[in-house]
């Protein structure tokens, strides 16, 4: 069985696979399985251009994807620049774009990454290890009102403060170096609470890791660069796994499905604004209870789709 099993695979990719040739971006291709199932369907006109900014994901998805590297053209970077990394493929128009957000269960698992309060390892949370800040970095330059934005906005923790006060306690004894250092002094402040099934440490690594790895702003610049580059009736299809991914996606779609935005006292339009994206998903699509009880990471994962228009 594949290690990382992708999700909503069948639901993303029925809005990716279309009859048309040309290329599909796919920007988080990490162990290449949305990929492969796209080669596999479509026509063999259609080709994929795959960016990872995780080396070692794109070594990875390389190797399963052997059998279709004609088809196949890697990116190493960051989504946020998804703009030059086509032009520098001499690409511009694309069919469909795919975005399934966060961390891969390769990267949560190996406790060298940093990510996951269940193994030991040192607090880096960098996805492109040839970034420059880790989350220990964040954790020692960050004030402590930072910190506690961090963790209030991107954890949507409740007790950021709190915890940004035992993080400060601990690092003027000793320099705060682990994962398990961090995760056991959380669970050592937060207040037992029995109705919660998720770790105490949980919102705060998805906040450092949110913060680490920029990720927020990163996905509204590849939101934004797309749109000239999807030819018409392209799709973007995004599979977010958190609620601040989901509204930024669910507002952006918004934003694009309509025309004017002009307050409604004035008569004449003056933004010029045009509807450049339309909605597929009224209501995100979210995985089936046979596909939760296989994969239990595919729990919290919502599907949005929109198709480009030109008015
Ligand atoms: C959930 S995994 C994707 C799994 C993949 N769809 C599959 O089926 O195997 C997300 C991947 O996207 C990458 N990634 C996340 N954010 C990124 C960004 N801003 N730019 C480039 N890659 C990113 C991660 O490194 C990871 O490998």
């Amino acid at each position: 069985m594949e290690y990382h099993q992708s999700v909503l695979k069948k639901e993303a990719l029925q809005f990716l696979i279309s009859a048309r040739e040309g290329w599909v971006v796919d920007a988080t291709l990490g162990d290449g399985g949305h990929t492969q199932y796209i080669l596999e369907n479509s026509k063999p006109g259609v080709k994929v251009l795959g960016i990872d900014q995780d080396p070692s994901a794109l070594k990875r998805a390389q190797a399963r994807l052997e059998p279709f590297r004609e088809r196949v053209a890697y990116a190493h970077g960051n989504f946020g620049g998804i703009a030059s990394m086509l032009r520098q493929n001499g690409i511009d128009k694309i069919q469909g774009l795919l975005l399934d957000l966060g961390v891969s269960s390769r990267q949560l698992d190996v406790a060298e990454r940093g990510f996951s309060f269940r193994f030991d390892g040192p607090l880096d949370m960098r996805m492109n290890t040839e970034g420059s800040i880790t989350a220990q970095d964040l954790l020692e330059s960050a004030s402590d009102r930072e910190l506690q934005n961090i963790i209030k906005e991107y954890g949507e923790e409740r007790h950021y403060k709190r915890i940004v006060r035992e993080i400060r306690k601990a690092q003027s004894k000793n320099p705060l170096t682990t994962t398990l250092q961090l995760a056991n002094l959380i669970s050592a402040v937060m207040p037992a609470s029995r109705s919660s099934r998720i770790h105490p440490a949980t919102r705060t690594f998805q906040a450092l890791r949110i913060a680490v790895n920029n990720e927020l702003h990163n996905l509204k610049i590849a939101l934004r660069d797309s749109l000239e580059f999807l030819d018409a009736a392209a799709r973007v299809a995004v599979i977010s796994f958190h609620s601040l991914e989901d509204r930024i996606v669910k507002n952006f779609f918004r934003d694009e499905e309509c025309d004017c935005v002009c307050p409604p006292k004035i008569p004449v339009c003056a933004c010029n604004k045009k509807q450049t994206l339309r909605v597929l998903t009224r209501r995100p699509i979210q995985p089936s209870q046979e596909e939760i009880d296989i994969n239990p990471r595919s729990a919290s994962s919502k599907l949005r789709v929109a198709e480009r228009v030109y008015v």
